[in-house]
């Protein structure tokens, strides 16, 4: 079964959005509170630790109801079933999406190819632990006999920015072991992870789902060779290991098979740290942890699947942004987490995000005539507040923007945590209020307000919140590309780059420019020159 090929704005649901939004354009949500007592109370939901306000957004009750109409005319939730049940949802590819799986706990099998995936994805899990507790408790040794003390992981994209973001996020959970990675094909960036380690007692971990990906091959080898500087070549054996679908390319770089995690075509790169992509993380913070972040991201997955769309925090935030980006014509969302230890979280949310919903083309294969990917943006607050907020506050623009923020710190300064928070209420507090003219008041100080803000606030940042504040966005982007009716899960813009990426390296190989555009033939020769 295929997924539907509606194009959103031919649906009645639509076409009454459209009628609405020209009442809604000059709403003020101020008087939308002035007006109902209640709003706030309608307008948040609850879920286990997390609590979702999206009071402060310009919509009122028939917008949701109307939004909820174009979910259910799309047939979101027939997608929904298709998308955890191993429907070929990747179309473009011939594949499952199924990372949902990798983190289940259901019993029933889950068939790829009439074969169930449990199984497998519990052989792999169990492979992670072991393998895991033996570096952390020292019994896994290195070449010269010593313990390991710093992991590299080795990818890009996928490969790279969910596990990096993820042992940032984790960092009071984390273990003796240093964990660094390197990513982008600059031998700099190689060079300056490399001056931190021993090859003596440091495990590289090659993450590349394809084992294609030309900046991690090229820094694999080049860590390899500096590792066979002081070590032999049976020496690889305790220090590299690849976490691959493709076995037989992992092999031919000289990795043994069982140094190999496997994982499969149905796992999005941009998904994929569920799986032994995220073999950094459990090295980090230990399997346990690492168990409790799939526990998190599948009790949001539950309540994604089973929640009515009115009380569903994807479906709810995927709408409200939709709502923004195609009504009110926003160009971009921000997303604000108020913890230092979600530094990661925006660059790591731009890939599933852009990635995923970054399609001009619809499912019926014909150009869209609305705007789709929304582009999103952000660095930790109170940071950002210093930086950019003055354009959200008083710009010209309109930019959504997701305040997260925890109830409790870790270490427990009560102080700290009081300052942060009462920054992270005042700033949505200000977007919706502004401060209006009055007399006397000079117009550069005038705030108009009125600016949508989604506040979720969580109990506590532990491995499970985490998880489940990922699952919450993949979710997210999931439903926007449904009503979008594109393909979320191909990434086939990044392939043009890539291939000519290949064709100039042989110019600057042979130093022999051959036909490009003017601009680029002069860029090269300068270079070569
Ligand atoms: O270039 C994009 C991409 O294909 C991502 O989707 C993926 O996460 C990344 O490259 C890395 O791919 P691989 O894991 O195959 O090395």
């Amino acid at each position: 079964m295929a997924l539907p090929t509606i194009n959103p704005t031919q649906t009645a649901a639509w076409q009454k959005l459209q009628a609405h939004f020209a009442q809604m354009k000059t709403a003020q949500m101020q008087d939308l509170f002035a007006t109902d007592a209640h709003r706030t109370e309608k307008f948040h939901i609850e879920w286990q630790d997390f609590l979702l306000d999206y009071s402060k957004n310009i919509v009122s009750e028939e917008t949701l109801a109307l939004l909820q109409e174009l979910a259910s005319e799309v047939d979101l939730k027939s997608a929904i079933e298709q998308y955890f049940g191993g429907g070929l949802i990747n179309q473009t590819e011939n594949r499952a999406v199924l990372h949902t799986a990798l983190r289940s706990k259901q019993t029933e099998p889950i068939l790829v190819d009439g074969k169930d995936i449990l199984p497998e994805i519990a052989a792999v899990n169990q492979k992670i632990a072991a393998f895991s507790e033996s570096i952390i408790s020292g019994t896994h040794k290195g070449y010269t006999g010593k313990a390991i003390t710093d992991v590299v992981n080795i990818g890009i994209g996928g490969s790279d920015l969910g596990p990096a973001m993820m042992v940032e996020a984790l960092k009071y959970y984390k273990n003796q072991l240093n964990v660094h990675f390197v990513s982008n094909i600059d031998g700099d960036h190689v060079q300056e992870i490399l001056k931190l380690v021993d090859p003596e007692t440091t495990l590289f971990v090659i993450v590349s789902k394809t084992f294609t990906t030309q900046e991690t091959l090229t820094n694999a080898q080049t860590i390899r060779a500096w590792f066979l500087k002081t070590a032999s070549q049976q020496d690889v054996a305790k220090h590299f290991v690849a976490v691959s679908t493709n076995l037989e390319k992992v092999q031919a770089f000289g990795i043994a098979p069982e140094n190999i995690f496997p994982m499969w075509d149905w796992v999005g790169g941009r998904f994929s740290l569920w799986s032994a992509v995220g073999l950094s993380i459990s090295l980090a913070v230990g399997p346990a942890h690492f168990e409790n972040l799939l526990k998190g991201a599948y009790d949001m997955d539950t309540h994604f699947k089973t929640t009515p769309f009115e009380q569903n925090m994807p479906v709810v935030l995927a709408l409200l942004s939709i709502w923004y980006n195609n009504f009110y014509g926003a160009e971009t969302e921000a997303i604000i987490p108020y913890n230092q230890y979600l530094q990661k979280l925006v660059p790591y949310l731009q890939q599933g995000i852009m990635e995923s919903n970054g399609k001009h083309i619809g499912r019926d294969g014909k150009p869209v005539n609305y705007q789709t990917g929304t582009i999103v943006w952000g660095e930790p607050g109170t940071n950002s507040q210093h930086a950019f907020f003055q354009l959200i506050h008083q710009g010209t623009k309109l930019i959504p923007t997701d305040f997260i923020g925890f109830k409790h710190s870790l270490y427990g300064n009560q102080e700290h945590q009081d300052k942060l928070m009462s920054n992270f209420f005042a700033q949505t507090e200000a977007l919706l209020m502004g401060r209006p003219a009055a007399p006397g008041l000079s117009p550069f100080k005038v705030f108009t307000g009125n600016k949508p803000t989604n506040t979720l606030l969580i109990e506590k940042l532990t491995p499970a919140s985490v998880g489940a504040l990922i699952a919450l966005y993949e979710h997210k982007l999931f439903v926007q590309g449904i009503i979008w009716n594109i393909f979320s899960y191909d990434q086939w813009g990044v392939e043009l780059g890539k291939q000519l990426a290949n064709t100039i390296l042989e110019d600057i190989e042979t130093k022999k420019v051959a036909a490009h555009d003017a601009s680029t033939t002069f860029l090269l020769n300068k270079y070569l020159g």
